[in-house]
């Protein structure tokens, strides 16, 4: 596990530890070790905070394993990043019996058994990608579309939002393609960019598939004719703003991590505070126009070394 257990001098020493254990869903996306390091930092900010993550590295199996682990060690919250909606459940619920709430973060799970959920509205996402595209074009464009996971709630609910809205336009034509979990669009991308000389855009779930959309198109030549649009919004080296800014990407869609506020809202949940059970981070499209904006305005993703070799594959 990565952990973050802080140190407590004597005063501190009779104050109450809060152990708050996060079950990370994913460990070789830079997204999710951008979630993590936000965890760190802000736990770092209270000294009464230890903070244990393990991460399931995309084994449903393991997730559970790691879940029962912290009910185990009795920890005063849970925070939980999911990897699959339905698997998950009856683990979820065994917390919530046990008496230890648990904040789920990032993708949904299907049950009403936790204590507080946080995340963007995935389909205000892909509206929002789906507007973009609208103004730019004037309502005509062939489209590839590139699916993140559909079994999961961002993949499913970042597809309904743009189609809601390119659908009002006739002249907007959008082809199917899946990815391998929000990573490499899946061979048939390839064929597709082949077989159609006129492709104007490319939405991908996120701004790793959307690079590596990028990166295919290039190699083939072809990366002057489409515009690509992503999803993340990550600052800092391999982050969406920077690939904006780089014009890699036409634009982004800020999906924050939430890392610091999930902490935060731990904290007031074991300080007895009530909580609202659906808390909602905001969202807002990055291009040209305010990319430099954002990246002043946002703290920069800490990169490792595992994480550009993990982006260079
Ligand atoms: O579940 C959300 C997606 O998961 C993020 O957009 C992505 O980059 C991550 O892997």
């Amino acid at each position: 596990f990565i952990g973050i257990l802080n140190s407590c001098n004597s005063s501190e020493g009779d104050r109450k530890k809060i152990s708050i254990g996060f079950s990370q869903s994913v460990g070789d996306d830079i997204w999710r070790t951008s979630m993590n390091h936000a965890m760190e930092v802000e736990a770092s900010l209270h000294p009464e905070v230890s903070l244990k993550i393990y991460n399931a590295n995309r084994q449903p199996k393991k997730q559970i394993h790691d879940i029962e682990k912290f009910i185990e060690d009795k920890v005063d919250v849970i925070i939980v990043s999911p990897f699959e909606s339905d698997s998950i459940v009856p683990v979820i619920e065994k917390a919530k019996i046990k008496g230890i709430p648990v904040i789920v973060v990032d993708r949904k799970v299907n049950t009403s058994n936790y204590t507080a959920y946080l995340g963007a509205d995935n389909i205000e996402v892909g509206r929002l990608a789906g507007k973009h595209l609208v103004s730019i074009s004037k309502g005509h464009a062939n489209v590839i579309q590139i699916y993140g996971d559909l079994n999961t709630s961002p993949g499913l609910e970042r597809s309904l939002g743009f189609k809601q809205i390119v659908k009002q336009y006739p002249g907007i034509k959008v082809f199917d393609i899946d990815s391998d979990d929000f990573g490499h669009p899946k061979t048939n991308y390839i064929k597709l960019l082949d077989s159609l000389s006129n492709i104007d855009y490319v939405y991908a779930f996120n701004d790793l598939i959307a690079y590596n959309a990028w990166k295919i198109a290039k190699d083939k030549g072809v990366d002057k004719k489409i515009k690509f649009i992503g999803v993340d919004g990550l600052n800092g080296p391999f982050g969406g703003i920077q690939y904006v800014k780089d014009k890699i990407l036409e634009a982004t869609v800020l999906y924050p991590t939430g890392g610091s506020e999930a902490i935060r809202l731990a904290l007031k949940i074991v300080n007895q505070e009530i909580v609202p059970k659906n808390n909602k981070l905001n969202t807002i499209l990055i291009d040209s126009l305010n990319a430099d904006i954002m990246s002043n305005q946002f703290d920069k993703i800490t990169i490792q070394q595992s994480d550009i070799e993990q982006q260079q594959k």
